[in-house]
């Protein structure tokens, strides 16, 4: 029961920043990761689409025996978690925009939220900002374009820097001093944002918030592996292993990516 493997899912790549917490936190764990390439971007689909999605992603895991699901995925967290929380047993965890800690924080009391038209068009994540951000200007930015440059490997082109800073310097001209990164195939972007934002400009993701929360639950449940070895990891993607595998590099580990048409 306990040695089954954690489940990991996003609609692409993205989601492997969050699995890469996961694994730093609980070095001895399993992980299935499912990247579901065909499909991405989610973020620019119905909320219908993002559940039928994120329901064939859930069931293929479960079917591998996974004891706990991560939606590593913004745009699927905020539209379907409930939907999957509803009719599924397994614990789900899923991933937000970090609006909380990034308005608590913020000096200038204006925090920019970059994130997929699907996450910031949620009614997650406007009740979100609303308990979580009274008082402080949000300025919204859709991050139309940057999924599917990632998905292509593309993150140092010029294209992508001139994509990125058109998104980022309205923002700047706005007075943010936190910058959420809303979708997780984002922080990758984070060596070329800091090029472009002022050091007083703090960038924020949830992936180390995930991790922990996905540590508690396994406590809470019982479900911690009884394992003191480090873990096995199964990347499975339905688009461009090559890819994959290149975003997968720097981690060292024992993992193994294959294609599943899924
Ligand atoms: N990684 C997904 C997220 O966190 C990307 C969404 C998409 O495929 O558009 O929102």
């Amino acid at each position: 029961m306990k040695n089954r493997p954690i489940g990991i899912f996003d609609s692409g790549i993205g989601g492997t920043s969050i699995w890469g917490e996961i694994q730093e936190l609980l070095p001895f764990e399993n992980c299935i990761y499912l990247a579901d390439s065909k499909n991405a971007p989610y973020g620019e689909k119905s909320k219908e689409r993002i559940v039928e999605l994120s329901i064939k992603n859930t069931e293929y895991l479960i079917g591998q025996d996974c004891k706990l699901i991560v939606v590593a995925c913004n745009t699927a967290t905020t539209n379907a978690i409930s939907h999957l929380r509803q009719n599924y047993q397994v614990p789900f965890i899923g991933i937000e925009p970090a609006i909380k800690p990034a308005a608590i924080n913020s000096t200038s009391k204006t925090v920019g939220v970059l994130a997929t038209q699907g996450t910031l068009s949620s009614s997650l994540f406007h009740s979100t900002a609303k308990n979580h951000a009274a008082g402080i200007t949000i300025v919204e930015q859709k991050g139309t374009g940057l999924v599917e440059m990632i998905e292509n490997g593309e993150l140092n082109s010029s294209k992508m820097y001139r994509t990125l800073e058109g998104y980022i310097l309205p923002m700047l001209e706005k007075g943010i001093d936190y910058l959420v990164l809303g979708c997780t195939h984002y922080p990758y972007l984070i060596p070329l944002l800091k090029k472009m934002l002022p050091p007083n400009v703090k960038i924020i993701d949830s992936g180390q918030a995930v991790a922990k929360q996905t540590k508690a639950i396994l406590e809470q449940k019982g479900l911690v592996t009884t394992s003191t070895e480090m873990g096995i990891h199964q990347f499975y993607t339905n688009g461009d292993e090559k890819v994959l595998k290149n975003f997968l590099l720097a981690a060292n580990l024992n993992l193994t990516v294959s294609f599943l048409d899924f």
